[in-house]
C-alpha cells in the first residue's frame, strides 16, 4: 500500500503509516518507548534523550520521537545498547532531580517516576550535592514551579509558543541553572495556563489549588468523565474528588471537541462546589423574611400560588427563565412545564433578544469544530473566541498552522489578528456591510460556484441583483477600506477549497448572518468538513435550550410555535393542547411586569439582580412588584432574596443529563460529588413541581426525559445515553447514521435558499 511502510521493531514485522515519527509508529503496535519531551500534539524537539532506541544501519542511538519511520526500518527497542541508552538518560536526568517524591503533588502519577522504574537502573553513580532553589516560586496565581524538579523537557514553553501562541514561558539561564521563567516584563497571566501543568512530565509545575490537597492513591474519584458547563464548547473534563470535594479538573480525551486542552476558567472554577454558602435546604418567604422549609412546604406552596395566579390571572401571566447551564433534561422539563401545565409559552432561557433569522433553517453551526482545521480560509465576523468560547481559539490557531487563512473583519484586535492573513478593521456598525460587499465582489468577479448554485440554491438571482446595487467604491470609502481589500478577500474566500464563518449568534451586527449565509451559498462554501456556518453561542448549553425549547416562539426541535403541524405533532405525545400564541420573551420580561402582563416567575439560576449583569435596577424593581417569584439556584443570590419561594438546587458536579455543545454535539455530564444538604437535582424539582400541578411528569431518571426528548425533537432522534458515550453524537441523523452529522446539508440534496442580501443602511448595530 502506497501510504504505508513496513518496519520490524524487536524482531516483529509491523506496517504503519509511512512519515509516522517513530514513537508514535511503537505505540500503534502496542510497542512502549519511553519519552519525555515528546508531545504529540507539538512539534518534536529531541530535548530529553528518553526515547533511545538502536536503529540497524544507523551509527549510534537514535531519538525515536525525531526519526520518522522508513521502509524497512529495522529497531530494537530492549537491546543492550538501547537500553544503556535509556539507563544513561535517566541516571543523567535524576543526578540533579531532588527526589522529594513524597511531598511531590506529582508522586503516584509521575511519568519521572514510572520511566525511572521501567528503564532505569535504580542505582546512581552521582554522589555530589544536587541543585537546591527556594521553592516552590509562583509564576502565576495558580501556577507554581519548583525549579529543581524541571527536567528540561520545553513542554511548557512550546505550548506558549505553538498551542497557546503567548509565548509567555522561555529558559533563563544557562547549562545546568538553566530553568524556565516568564519573559521579562510579562506575566503568566495566558488564559491556557493549566495546560503546563497537565503536561509537565514530572512535578516541576503544580496547581496552587490543588498543591498537597491529595494524592493519586487518596482520591475518590480519579476519571469520572463529564463535560465542563462554562461555555459552548464543552471540553470533555475528568474530576478529581476526595472526601466529596472537586480537589482538580483535567482534561478527558476527545480531541474532535477540545484537542485535549481546557481554558483556565474551565479547569480552575469549581472551588464554588464546595462553598459553606451553598443552600441546602428549601425556603419559602413568611411574614416578610424567608425561612427554612421542608420540600413538601415548597412544593406545596408553589402549587397554590401558581394554582391561585392562574385563577385570577390566567396562563399569560407566569412565566419561567431556564439557565443555559443547566442541562438539556432541565431545560426541556421546564418548557414542557410552562406549555403543557401553566398553558403558556413564555420561556426563555436568557434576557436577551433572539435573532429573527435562522441560517438555512437551523439555529445552529452546520460544521464541526475539528472540521475548522480542514478549512483553507476561516473568516471571523465579529467575534473573539478567546473570550466566550476559548478552546475554539486554540483550534483556529492550530487551523492557521496548518495552513488556513484567517480573515478577520471587526474593530478590535482580537488575539487571532496576529495570525490571520487580512485584518479588514472596521466599526462595528460596518461589519454587514463588508460582508455584503463580498458577496458584491464575487459577483461582479464571476466568482459565483453556477454548478452549485444550480443544483442546490434558491433565490440567487434576488441576492445577484441586489449584490450588483451595492457600489463598492462607496462601501470601500465608507468603511476605511479599500476595493482592492474587498475584492482579495471575495476571491480568497470563493476560491478556498474550504470555507468557513464564524459569528457571534445574535451579535449586534444586524444582518451578518444573512450576508454570511449568502456568501457561503453562492460560493458553495457549506456541506463539507471546512466549510459552513458558525454562529457562536456564549452559554454553556444554549445549544440545547435553543434545541429544547426554551424559546417563546419555538418548541423542541427548533420547530416554530406558528407550526401548527408541529403543534398536533407535540399535542399528540404530550397528551395536551400546545399553545399557539408565541409567548413573552426574555428580553420583555422586565417591561412586561411593570405593565401588568406578568404575575409570576420561575426562574432557574439567573441573577439578573447581582451587580454586573445588564441592568439589575430594572429586573430588582420588576421582580418586587411580582405576585409570585420561585428562584431555583445553588445560592442565596441578590435575586433569591426577592423569592417567595427558593428551591436549593445541584452543581454541575452533582447531577447527570446532557449538554450540547456548538458544533451541535450532545454530551453526557455524570455525578461526581453528592449534594449538598436536602438540595436536589434541578430536573427532580421541576418534576416534582409539575407533578404537584397535575402534570404528566412521571420520570424515575433523567434518562427518561432525554428518551422524551429523543422523540419529541426530531433532531434529537436516535440519542440515548448509552448511545452517547463518552464522546457524545453531534444531531440530526443519528438514528439513521449512529455516527450523527458531521456537517449539515452535506450533499444531501437539500435546497437551500439565499435571504434577502442586507444592503446600505439596514446594516448596523442593535443598541
Ligand atoms: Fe518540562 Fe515541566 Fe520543566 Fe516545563 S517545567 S520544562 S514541562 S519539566
Ligand atoms: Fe525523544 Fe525527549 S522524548 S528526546
Amino acid at each position: 500500500m502506497e501510504n504505508t511502510v513496513k518496519i520490524t521493531i524487536n524482531g516483529h514485522e509491523y506496517v504503519v503509516p509511512k512519515g509516522m515519527i517513530l514513537v508514535d509508529a511503537a505505540k500503534l503496535v502496542g510497542i512502549d518507548i519511553p519519552i519525555f519531551c515528546y508531545h504529540p500534539k507539538m512539534k518534536p524537539v529531541g530535548a530529553c534523550r528518553m526515547c533511545l532506541v538502536e536503529i540497524e544501519k544507523a551509527p549510534k542511538l537514535q531519538t525515536a520521537c525525531t526519526t520518522p519511520v522508513a521502509d524497512g526500518m529495522v529497531v530494537h527497542t530492549k537491546s543492550a545498547k538501547a537500553v544503556a541508552g535509556q539507563n544513561a538518560t535517566l541516571e543523567f536526568l535524576l543526578a540533579n532531580h531532588p527526589l522529594d517524591c513524597p511531598v511531590c503533588d506529582k508522586g503516584g502519577e509521575c511519568p519521572l517516576q514510572d520511566n525511572a522504574f521501567g528503564y532505569g537502573q535504580g542505582i546512581s553513580r552521582f554522589a555530589e550535592m544536587k541543585r537546591h532553589y527556594v521553592k516552590p516560586i509562583p509564576l502565576s496565581d495558580k501556577i507554581l514551579l519548583d525549579r529543581e524538579r524541571c527536567i528540561m523537557c520545553y513542554r511548557c514553553v512550546r505550548f506558549t509558543r505553538e498551542i497557546a501562541g503567548d509565548e509567555t514561558l522561555t529558559v533563563l539561564e544557562r547549562g545546568s541553572w538553566s530553568q524556565i521563567g516568564v519573559l521579562e516584563g510579562r506575566t503568566f497571566d495566558s488564559p491556557f495556563s493549566g495546560n503546563t501543568i497537565e503536561i509537565c512530565p514530572v512535578g516541576a509545575l503544580t496547581s496552587s489549588l490543588y498543591r498537597f490537597r491529595a494524592r493519586p492513591w487518596d482520591i475518590d474519584v480519579t476519571t469520572e468523565p463529564t463535560v465542563c458547563s462554562l461555555c459552548p464548547v464543552g471540553c470533555n473534563l475528568n474530576l478529581t474528588v476526595r472526601n466529596n470535594e472537586i480537589k482538580r479538573v483535567l482534561s478527558r480525551e476527545n480531541d474532535a471537541v477540545d484537542d485535549g486542552w481546557l481554558c483556565d476558567r474551565g479547569r480552575f472554577t469549581y472551588q464554588f462546589v464546595a462553598s459553606d454558602e451553598r443552600l441546602t435546604r428549601p425556603m419559602i418567604r413568611r411574614n416578610g423574611t424567608l425561612q427554612p422549609a421542608t420540600w413538601d412546604e415548597a412544593i406545596t406552596e408553589i402549587r397554590d400560588r401558581i394554582q391561585e395566579t392562574l385563577v385570577r390571572r390566567g396562563s399569560k401571566a407566569v412565566a419561567a427563565l431556564a439557565s443555559p447551564r443547566g442541562t438539556n433534561e432541565e431545560i426541556y422539563l421546564l418548557q414542557k412545564l410552562m406549555r403543557t401545565v401553566i398553558g403558556s409559552n413564555n420561556i426563555d432561557y436568557g434576557l436577551r433578544r433572539h435573532p429573527t433569522y435562522r441560517p438555512l433553517g437551523y439555529d445552529a453551526a452546520t460544521g464541526s469544530i475539528a472540521g475548522l482545521e480542514r478549512a483553507n480560509v476561516i473568516l471571523l465576523a465579529d467575534v473573539d473566541p478567546i473570550k466566550e468560547q476559548p478552546v475554539l481559539d486554540l483550534r483556529l490557531k492550530k487551523a492557521a498552522g496548518k495552513g488556513a487563512k484567517l480573515v478577520v473583519i471587526g474593530p478590535e484586535k482580537i488575539d487571532l489578528v496576529s495570525y490571520a492573513a487580512l485584518w479588514l478593521k472596521v466599526d462595528r456598525a460596518q461589519v454587514t456591510r463588508v460582508v455584503s460587499a463580498l458577496v458584491a465582489s464575487i459577483v461582479r468577479d464571476s466568482l459565483i460556484k453556477t454548478e452549485f448554485v444550480e443544483a442546490r440554491v434558491a433565490g440567487a438571482s434576488d441576492v445577484i441583483e441586489a449584490a450588483q446595487a451595492i457600489d463598492l467604491a462607496q462601501v470601500a470609502a465608507e468603511t476605511g477600506l479599500t476595493v482592492d481589500q474587498i475584492k482579495q478577500t471575495a476571491k480568497l474566500w470563493a476560491e478556498a477549497g474550504n470555507a468557513s464563518a464564524l459569528y457571534r449568534r445574535g451579535g449586534a451586527a444586524v444582518g451578518l448572518a444573512e450576508a454570511l449565509t449568502d456568501l457561503a451559498l453562492l460560493t458553495g462554501q457549506i456541506g463539507r468538513s471546512g466549510a459552513g456556518l458558525y454562529p457562536l453561542l456564549r452559554g454553556g448549553n444554549e445549544q440545547g435550550a435553543i434545541d429544547v425549547g426554551a424559546m417563546p416562539d419555538r418548541l423542541p426541535g427548533q420547530r416554530s410555535v406558528d407550526d401548527a403541524s408541529a403543534r398536533e405533532r407535540l399535542a399528540s405525545i404530550w397528551g395536551k393542547p400546545v399553545p399557539s400564541e408565541p409567548g413573552i420573551g426574555g428580553a420583555d420580561y422586565w417591561n412586561a411586569v411593570e405593565q401588568g402582563q406578568l404575575a409570576a416567575l420561575y426562574i432557574v439560576n439567573h441573577d439578573p439582580v447581582a451587580p454586573g449583569a445588564s441592568a439589575p435596577k430594572q429586573a430588582q424593581a420588576a421582580l418586587a412588584k411580582l405576585d409570585f417569584l420561585i428562584v431555583q439556584d445553588i445560592f442565596l443570590t441578590e435575586t433569591a432574596k426577592l423569592a417567595h419561594v427558593v428551591l436549593p438546587g445541584a452543581a454541575w458536579s452533582e447531577k447527570d443529563g446532557t449538554y450540547t455543545n456548538l458544533e451541535r454535539r450532545v454530551q453526557r455530564i455524570k455525578v461526581a460529588t453528592m449534594l449538598r444538604g436536602e438540595a436536589r437535582p434541578d430536573w427532580q424539582i421541576i418534576r416534582d413541581v409539575g407533578l404537584a400541578l397535575g402534570g404528566d411528569f412521571d420520570y424515575q431518571a433523567s434518562t427518561d426525559v432525554l428518551a422524551e426528548i429523543a422523540v419529541v425533537a426530531p433532531i434529537y432522534r436516535g440519542i440515548t445515553s448509552a448511545r452517547l458515550g463518552e464522546v457524545g453524537l453531534q444531531w440530526p441523523r443519528v438514528h439513521a447514521t449512529g455516527s450523527g452529522t458531521e456537517s449539515l446539508f452535506a450533499d444531501d440534496g437539500t435546497r437551500l435558499t439565499c435571504p434577502p442580501l442586507p444592503v446600505g443602511i439596514e446594516s448596523t448595530v442593535r443598541g
